[in-house]
C-alpha cells in the first residue's frame, strides 16, 4: 500500500485535478512568508548567472511541473525566449497555466500534458529546463532527471527545485496537538526528492554546478490562516470534514489551542546543472 499521498497515483486527480487545492495552498503559504526569495525570480537568477543560453536570447525553455504556471509566466517575463513550454500532468493544471501566463509578444508560448518520466521533447531541444515542487511526486525522480537532461542541449542548464524533507514541522506539531496524534511521524511529502538528495539524484546524468539552500521563513497570523494551508494537506489523518474544508479545521484547531501566530520554516534548494553532453 502506498502510504505517501504526493506519491499514491489513486490520489493525483485529488490533488491537481482542479486548480483550487494548489491555488489556496499556495495564496495561503505566501500570505505568510516573511523570508525567502520568490522561487520562480531566484531561478531566472540562477539561470542567467550560470549563464543559459550564454549572453543570447534562449531558443526553447522548458517549465517541467509547471502547475498552474507561476513560474511559467516569470520565464516568460523575465527570459523572454523564443520558444517557452510548460509541462504538466494534470489536464486542469495545464488548462489553469495556459489561462493565467496569457499572451507574451515575441515568444511562442504552449502547455502540453506529460508526464516528466517520459517528456514530450526530442532528444538535445531544450536550453533551460526547469523543474520546481513537482519531482518528489516519482517514487524515482532520478528517472525524470535523465529524460530532463536527455532533453537538454549540449551545455544546456537545468534549475531543479525541491523543499527540505522536514518543511513545516512546527504545523506538523500544532496539527499533532489534539488533531492527528500521528501527524509528526507520517512520511514527508518530499521524501523522495528533497534538499538532502536532489543533488545526489542529478549527479549520475548531469554535472551538478551549484547547489543552493535558503530558509524561508513563515508566519502564520493566526489558527484560521493556518488552517487554510493545513486544509490542504493531504498527509494527515483528520477526522471526516476537516481535510479540504478550512472553515472546520478551523474550528477543530481552536478547539485545541490558543490563538496565535504560528512560525514555521521550510529550506529551499536549488540545484543547477548542466547536460554533460556539453562536457565532451
Ligand atoms: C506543487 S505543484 C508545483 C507547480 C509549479 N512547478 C510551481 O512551482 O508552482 C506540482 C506539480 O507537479 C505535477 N506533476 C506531478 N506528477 C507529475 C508527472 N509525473 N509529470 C508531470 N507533472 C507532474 C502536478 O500535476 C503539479 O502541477
Amino acid at each position: 500500500m502506498i502510504t505517501n499521498p504526493f506519491l499514491d497515483p489513486d490520489r493525483q486527480g485529488e490533488l491537481y485535478g482542479h486548480d483550487a487545492r494548489l491555488a489556496s495552498r499556495s495564496t495561503a503559504l505566501m500570505r505568510a512568508r516573511t523570508a525567502g526569495r520568490p522561487v520562480p525570480e531566484a531561478i531566472v537568477q540562477l539561470a542567467q548567472a550560470h549563464q543559459a543560453g550564454a549572453g543570447r536570447r534562449l531558443g526553447l525553455v522548458a517549465d517541467i511541473g509547471c502547475g498552474r504556471g507561476t513560474s511559467t509566466r516569470v520565464l516568460a517575463e523575465q527570459l523572454r525566449p523564443q520558444r517557452l513550454l510548460g509541462i504538466d500532468a494534470s489536464p486542469a493544471l495545464v488548462a489553469a497555466a495556459r489561462r493565467r501566463v496569457g499572451h507574451h509578444p515575441g515568444t511562442q508560448l504552449a502547455f502540453l500534458q506529460g508526464d516528466f518520466h517520459h517528456l514530450p521533447l526530442p532528444d538535445a531541444s531544450c536550453e533551460l529546463a526547469v523543474a520546481a515542487f513537482c519531482l518528489y511526486h516519482s517514487p524515482e525522480p532520478g528517472r525524470a532527471i535523465a529524460e530532463i537532461a536527455r532533453s537538454l542541449v549540449p551545455g544546456g542548464i537545468a534549475v531543479l527545485v525541491t523543499k527540505a524533507i522536514d518543511s513545516y514541522k512546527e504545523l506538523d506539531a500544532l496539527v499533532a496537538a489534539g488533531l492527528d496524534p500521528r501527524a509528526e511521524r507520517h512520511e514527508s511529502l518530499y521524501a523522495t526528492a528533497h534538499g538532502g538528495n536532489l543533488a545526489d539524484l542529478t549527479k549520475p546524468t548531469m554535472d551538478v554546478v551549484a547547489i543552493e539552500h535558503e530558509e524561508h521563513r513563515f508566519e502564520f497570523s493566526d489558527l484560521d490562516h493556518a488552517a487554510e494551508y493545513l486544509a490542504t494537506n493531504p498527509k494527515y489523518d483528520l477526522a471526516p470534514g476537516l481535510y479540504g474544508n478550512p472553515g472546520a479545521l478551523a474550528a477543530a484547531l481552536h478547539e485545541w489551542h490558543v490563538d496565535k501566530p504560528i512560525a514555521t520554516t521550510s529550506v529551499i534548494t536549488y540545484v543547477v546543472a548542466r547536460s554533460e553532453r556539453g562536457q565532451s
